[in-house]
């Protein structure tokens, strides 16, 4: 950053960087046709709609899932209709070695990684003078140290490789206080993830970028509680949840050479309802 004109006037070497060797038709902007890509969470709900959607762009997909091993029939699935490569990756990313063993052998299979998307995640939604201290642990333990130790083992990879493309599912409710279930433990770490993601773009600023999503309710198992079902039509200005299909173009875009001039962008989709 310059202080006065005076600074602004040194030019700096290598500036300014070059237009990137991406092509002009966007649609084969949107291709990722050769790439590798990795998605947490990717049994279900968002994770399991961005797997496919990176499989129907033409990429090779690891799906990594925790508990729920239908990751590994929608592995074979989308090998089998796309003629892509695919694995299913059980891996608990609150564990830190699991996550740095399974990134190596993603990069045995596949050769390399182009793009992460860190999208898993849970809530313990309570008040905090009724929540437990395992309990916040345990949201602490995959929404904030399973991004932590997903991008730190990944930007090792990033770095080495010298490109990369980090996209992290953060939460409107980095954005709101989320109403009407006091829930100030998820709130706050997905309010850590969003500002992390960004601060991770500085940083990698020389071979990666990082995005952040951050959706409202989307109709899934961590979607809109029964008891505040009615609350969020009303608070979404489209008057819905989101369904998972209208979340993929948003997560190909970021992971594609569409979105080569974006690096630590926060993109709310949540039909409007943080307008109010
Ligand atoms: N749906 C919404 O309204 C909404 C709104 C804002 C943000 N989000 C965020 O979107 C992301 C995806 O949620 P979703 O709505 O698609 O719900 P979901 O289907 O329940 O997905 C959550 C995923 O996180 C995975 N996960 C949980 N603990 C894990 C662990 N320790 N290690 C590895 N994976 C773990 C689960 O894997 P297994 O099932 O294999 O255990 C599951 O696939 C989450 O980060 C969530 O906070 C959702």
């Amino acid at each position: 950053m310059s202080m006065n004109l005076a600074d602004c006037d040194r030019a700096r070497e290598g500036f300014p960087r070059p237009f990137p060797n991406t092509p002009t038709n966007v649609l084969e902007q949107l291709s990722l046709r050769g790439k590798v890509a990795v998605v947490n969470g990717a049994a279900d709900g968002i994770g399991l709609a961005v797997a496919e959607a990176m499989a129907e762009a033409g990429a090779n997909v690891a799906l990594w899932y925790n508990s729920n091993d239908r990751a590994v029939q929608k592995s074979q699935e989308l090998a089998s209709t796309h003629g892509i490569k695919s694995t299913a990756n059980k891996v608990d990313v609150s564990n830190a070695d699991s996550v740095q063993n399974t990134l190596t052998q993603v990069v045995k299979d596949f050769g390399k990684i182009d793009i992460f998307v860190a999208n898993a995640g849970m809530a313990i939604s309570k008040p905090i003078l009724e929540q437990t201290l395992d309990e916040y642990h345990k949201q602490m333990s995959v929404n904030v140290d399973g991004i932590v130790h997903c991008s730190k083992f990944v930007g090792e990879i990033f770095k080495r490789q010298g490109f990369g493309n980090l996209i992290i599912t953060s939460s409107m409710s980095a954005h709101i206080v989320n109403v009407p279930t006091d829930q100030p433990v998820y709130n706050g770490t997905k309010a850590f993830i969003t500002h992390f993601g960004k601060s991770l773009a500085r940083e990698w600023r020389e071979f990666a970028r990082v995005n952040i999503v951050s959706p409202g309710f989307f109709d899934t198992k961590m979607g809109a509680s029964p008891e505040c079902l009615n609350e969020a039509y009303r608070m979404s200005a489209l008057g819905r949840q989101g369904h998972t299909k209208e979340i993929k173009g948003l997560y190909l875009y970021l992971a594609s050479d569409a979105s080569t001039y974006m690096t630590g962008s926060d993109v709310l989709i949540d039909g409007g309802y943080v307008l109010p």
